[in-house]
């Protein structure tokens, strides 16, 4: 008679409790993992057992033709393995976990439903499913929200200051799809930003947003100021993505922020956008603000010139000039393309996919057709021909790059890398397009090359932001620096 066994039938002779089964039928539900239990005792103990099995959430079933009971799960696991499932669909679909597992569709959807309980072999299975990340709680000097997230380049900077991300909002299904496959996330992710309460986010020391720019309607500010209305940034910023950004600020009061945006947002609208933000943040909010372009290229073997805007709550002696920009050295191409030469990483996440291991090459998708070639090459030479620099740009090894786009993925004409004169040029693969954001190779890439591609255009320079945010982390710090030496600091 096994322990198992015994266990049973002492769970089985006590007396059956609706509300909670017997602490013996607790040991039972850690113990068991009964496969083809076959009970010899009486028709009363054979339906106990069936009784405990509800009782604890077990998966007992009585297979009549060979007169045996199964105990498929104990409660903890089934537990357990019903997390992982819903952990695991937040990065797979359905029919992506039941190709996985081996199983229709139709298992895994009861499965969600808890119409029936995932089997053990599952949890594993599951579990290989899940980003391989470093524990949910990274860092913790300070914490922060994640606004406009995009695939996480700018979580990445802050986790790597020592910030631990609280809130992430992003409503694009795909880019949330590659941000939970590469973060530990404790919360979901809110999607539109614009129906999403401030009330709902928790405290944070920093807000970070890499927020679209969009122009702010001068009617609209009219209309409302001939109505007699308060000129608060309420009235002037309503119905932009800014003012989602300001109302959060407002209510929550952080220690700091970073917005991010491109380099026009100065000049947009002939700078009238840049100047109701700046006046919102300094004068309607109160924060300290630090603007700076900041080149990529002295990260990255890439020109990529962003406005970064910083603001305190509290003026604080933070100086851009302080920024530290890589090695020092501006990086060129080199050290992003894949390695002919044998010393391209092999990463198991990638495969052969960017990369093809055994001729050492890239493969041929990434090659333009000489259509297409022909077609750019006619282009750039009506335009220059025209007197103007339109076209596409060829890189070799030693060069810096243009900026790369979101629509990276229409022709990659920005960046072409040079095959051999004569030879069509080929795209960057979407490998090569993380390394030139500063993307470390451990970050996976779950969506098509077109996603990715717009993904990685969409993003920021990682090594970039993180630079900005050591710089910024002495005076938004709880633990590191308290409040008399940020006094200290402030200028
Ligand atoms: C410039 S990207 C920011 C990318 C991000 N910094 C990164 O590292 O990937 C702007 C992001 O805002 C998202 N977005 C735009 N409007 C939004 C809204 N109303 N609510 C939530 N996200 C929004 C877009 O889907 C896009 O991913």
């Amino acid at each position: 008679m096994t322990a198992t066994f015994r266990l049973l039938r002492r769970a089985a002779d006590s007396p059956v409790s609706a509300q909670e089964p017997p602490p013996v039928a607790a040991a039972i539900a850690r113990k068991s993992q009964l496969r083809g239990f076959v009970p010899t005792g009486t028709l009363a103990f054979r339906k106990r057992v069936l009784r405990y099995g509800q009782l604890l959430g077990q998966n007992v079933r009585k297979n009549s033709r060979r007169q045996t009971m199964t105990t498929v799960l104990n409660t903890a696991t089934n537990a357990a393995t019903y997390d992982l499932l819903v952990a695991a669909r937040r990065h797979r679909t359905q029919a992506e976990i039941a190709h996985h597992l081996g199983v229709d569709v139709r298992t895994v959807r009861r499965w969600e439903l808890r119409q029936s309980s995932p089997p053990p072999y599952a949890a594993h299975a599951l579990q290989t499913l899940l980003p391989l990340q470093l524990p949910l709680s990274r860092g913790g000097d300070f914490t922060f929200i994640d606004l406009f997230a995009g695939i996480g380049g700018t979580r990445l900077a802050f986790e790597d200051a020592g910030g631990r991300c609280v809130f992430t909002s992003e409503w694009d299904t795909y880019a949330q799809k590659t941000y939970l496959e590469n973060f530990s996330c404790d919360h979901d992710i809110a999607g539109d930003i614009r129906t999403t309460s401030e009330h709902e986010i928790p405290d944070h020391d920093v807000l970070v947003a890499g927020f679209p720019c969009q122009p702010f309607s001068i009617a609209g500010v009219s209309k409302k100021k001939s109505l007699g209305r308060m000129h608060g940034f309420e009235d002037e910023t309503q119905g932009t993505l800014f003012f989602d950004i300001a109302r959060i600020i407002a209510h929550k009061r952080p220690r700091a922020f970073l917005l991010e945006n491109v380099k026009n947002l100065k000049t947009h609208d002939r700078g009238r956008t840049f100047d109701v933000i700046r006046r919102t943040l300094v004068d309607d909010l109160g924060y300290d603000l630090h603007v700076r372009v900041v080149d990529g290229a002295a990260w990255v073997p890439q020109h990529r010139e962003r406005i970064l805007l910083v603001g305190f709550r509290d003026a604080v002696a933070f100086d851009w000039d302080l920024v530290k920009a890589g090695t020092g050295e501006a990086p060129t191409l080199r050290a992003i393309l894949h390695r002919t030469d044998g010393s391209e990483p092999r990463l198991a996440w990638d495969g052969n996919r960017f990369f093809d291991h055994e001729t050492r090459q890239v493969p041929a998708k990434y090659t333009l057709t000489s259509h297409l070639w022909r077609y750019l090459q006619e282009y750039k030479r009506k335009h220059a021909a025209a007197g103007n620099g339109f076209g596409f740009g060829l890189v070799e090894p030693d060069s810096v790059a243009r900026t790369l786009s979101a629509r990276y993925f229409k022709d990659g004409s920005e960046i072409l890398v040079s095959q051999g004169v004569n030879l069509p040029p080929r795209r960057l693969t979407p490998r090569e397009c993380a390394r030139l954001m500063g993307f470390p190779d451990s970050f996976r890439i779950p969506v098509s090359d077109t996603r990715a591609y717009k993904q990685f255009g969409n993003s920021v320079v990682v090594p970039a932001i993180r630079a900005v945010a050591f710089l910024m982390k002495p005076f938004v710090c709880r633990s590191a620096i308290g409040e008399p030496e940020l006094a200290m600091l402030a200028a």
